[in-house]
Parts: structure tokens; C-alpha cells; sequence
């Protein structure tokens, strides 16, 4: 086990002990290859660098008071990542592709999975690209397909704690029918300018707005938003927020505690009506928003005047959290145990 300070880790990079590898080339995948290296050579004509064909993944492995290893709906994860290569044209990941790959980084780096109780747990970013060249636009003939792992803490500073989120209308993350709903890269890229203009008005996070008529909630920067109001959650349905397995989760742990679930368009005149709002996603799994802020229309909404998170919110999030250490029994089939690490 090494030595770090476990309860005080960022939500950053932590150099680890390896990382694995696989190239697809000629029509096929090629063996697993295990690196100690935190570099990768790459063509100065891939089409990963020239034309963003590159997504990710983002997933956890917790270790539990029994000790176990578990993994957190890692399908879904292959499933979106099947999704966004699709969509920017890759070779796809099958699931035992990914599910050995994950498996095996998960073992070796085993010393870095943060113990029970520290509130931390150990970060997977799968990562896939067009590692061939080609200088017309094109798809790449050559793609790698890498995971590393880096053990991490809270994504939020604050941790369960309430957040403010500011509205930003003068930038768009990603278009309607684009590639909103992929995890790819430029999508992130393209939602620096709102993240930073958050920053700079002081909030943590931007909440962008549909990009055609800004009138319906999308997304809070890297993490879905819900709402709760007369015992119901409600989450925004557009054609360019990224699927959320958290949130998909929180809908179905949502009903198991006896809301209803709404997924819907979300209109931003909603805002005053609800009793609590939240960013959900696998880094943070619920931050509660305590304030979200209208820059441009000068409006202020308040949802924890007492600066302790709602009730639902503390209940889903206190189910979701139990589910994925072991501390409470998982009703839904969503932990796969990884054996013997
Ligand atoms: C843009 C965006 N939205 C939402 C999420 C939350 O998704 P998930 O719950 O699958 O982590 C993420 C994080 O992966 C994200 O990057």
C-alpha cells in the first residue's frame, strides 16, 4: 500500500505504477501491453492531434469495509464508450476488451486503490484514439486504446457539500445534433471559455443552456443537473448533454426511495420553483447546488439557505455512495466484485 495522504487527495493525476495498451490495426485488436511509462509516441500526423478523434471514459473502483474491490456499472461505461466511437468513426472496444483491460490496470496498480474511509477512491480513464496518420480529413486506419488509473479525492473541494453555479449564454458546449452526447475531447475544449468565465465571476461551475433558444437547461459543466420539486426528480432531456451514468443511476435510486422520476426539457424559468438542485456525475456523484446565479439577467436562486444540502439529495446520494463501497446491498446489479486484488 502506498504511502499517501489519503483523505486530503485532489481530484488530480497521481503518478501510478503502470498503464495498459492496445493497438487496433489491420481490421484488428492487438495483444494487452503493460507500461511503466507515462508518455505515449505519437504520429505527428495522427488524426487524434489534427482532427480531435479521441474519446474517453471516466469510472471508479472503490475498495469496501470487507476489503473487496468493486467496480461501478463499468458496462455502461463500455456502452457510451461504443457510443462516442461510433460517432466520431473508431474501432470499437468490445466489453471483454475493455472489462480485461480495466481489470488488469485495476490489479496492477492495487497499491493505489485508496482504503475504506478516506472518502477516496481510484479514478480509470479509458482513453481511445486515432493514433494513424492521415493529413486529409479522414478517419485514422490505426486507433490505441490505453487506460491509466490515479487514485483521487472529491472532485469538489467543498465535497457533499453546496456549490454555486452560474448561467453562461455567450458560449454553447456542444450543438444539438454534434457531439454533446459523446465523451469526446472538443467537447471539452469548447466548454473552457464558460468554465472559466464561471471562475472569474467566482462561481464553480457554468450551467449551459440549450444552444438554439437558451431556454432549457442542459448541463453543469462536466456533470448533469436534476432538480427535485413535489417529491419528483427532474432532469433535463436535450440532444446535447452527455448521458450520465450517475444520473441514470440516481433516477432509478430516486424511485427506489419513492420519488418520481421526470426527464424532460427543463426550462430555466423553472429555476425559482425547486426545492433542491444538484450536479451529478461518477467525480463528485451528487454536489448540491446552494446558489445558481443569472449573470446576464442579475438573478439570484437559493436552494440551501441553511448551507446544508436538501433531504432527498443527502438520501440519494448516502444510497449511490452505500451501493458502490458495500456498506449497504446493491438491489440494482450494479457492482461487479474484482476477485483477489
Ligand atoms: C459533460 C459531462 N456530463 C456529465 C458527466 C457525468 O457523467 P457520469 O455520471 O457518467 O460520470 C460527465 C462526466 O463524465 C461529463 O463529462
Amino acid at each position: 500500500m502506498q504511502n499517501l495522504e489519503w483523505s486530503k487527495l485532489p481530484f488530480g493525476y497521481v503518478k501510478t505504477n503502470y498503464n495498459v495498451r492496445c493497438v487496433w490495426k489491420n481490421g484488428k485488436w492487438g495483444e494487452i501491453e503493460v507500461s511503466d511509462s507515462e508518455y505515449i509516441n505519437i504520429h505527428i500526423a495522427s488524426t487524434a492531434l489534427h482532427y480531435g478523434q479521441e474519446a474517453f471514459e471516466g469510472m471508479k473502483a472503490y475498495r469496501g469495509k470487507d476489503g473487496k474491490v468493486r467496480l461501478f456499472r463499468w458496462e455502461e461505461n463500455c456502452k457510451r464508450l461504443k457510443d462516442s466511437a461510433a460517432g466520431i468513426y473508431m474501432a470499437q472496444v468490445d466489453d471483454k476488451l475493455f472489462f480485461d483491460m480495466v481489470k488488469k490496470v485495476v490489479e496492477l496498480n492495487a497499491d493505489f486503490i485508496p482504503p475504506y474511509g478516506t472518502g477516496a477512491s481510484l479514478y480509470i480513464r479509458p482513453l481511445l484514439y486515432g493514433s494513424g496518420a492521415k493529413v486529409g480529413v479522414h478517419p485514422a486506419d490505426e486507433y490505441t486504446f490505453l487506460i491509466f488509473v490515479t487514485p483521487v479525492g472529491p472532485y469538489f473541494k467543498e465535497g457533499f457539500n453546496p456549490v454555486k453555479i452560474a448561467i453562461i449564454r455567450d458560449s454553447d458546449r456542444a450543438a444539438p445534433l454534434g457531439t454533446g452526447t459523446m465523451k469526446v475531447g472538443g467537447n471539452y475544449a469548447a466548454s473552457f471559455r464558460g468554465l472559466e468565465k464561471a471562475h472569474e465571476a467566482g462561481y464553480g461551475s457554468p450551467m449551459y443552456l440549450d444552444c438554439r433558444e437558451k431556454k432549457y437547461i442542459d448541463e453543469i459543466g462536466a456533470a448533469n443537473f436534476f432538480a427535485i420539486k413535489d417529491n419528483t426528480y427532474i432532469t433535463p432531456k436535450s440532444t446535447s448533454i452527455l448521458p450520465s451514468i450517475t444520473n441514470k443511476s440516481l433516477e432509478e435510486v430516486a424511485k427506489y426511495i419513492g420519488l418520481k422520476v421526470e426527464r424532460r426539457p427543463v426550462d430555466v424559468a423553472e429555476l425559482p420553483t425547486f426545492e433542491e438542485a444538484g450536479a451529478c456525475g461518477t467525480a463528485a456523484v451528487i454536489s448540491p447546488i446552494g446558489e445558481i446565479v443569472d449573470i446576464d439577467e442579475n438573478k439570484h436562486y437559493v436552494y440551501c439557505p441553511d448551507g446544508k444540502p436538501g433531504k432527498w439529495s443527502t438520501k440519494m446520494y448516502e444510497t449511490l455512495v452505500g451501493i458502490q463501497y458495500g456498506d449497504i446491498p446493491d438491489p440494482f446489479g450494479w457492482i461487479t466484485i474484482l476477485e483477489n486484488i
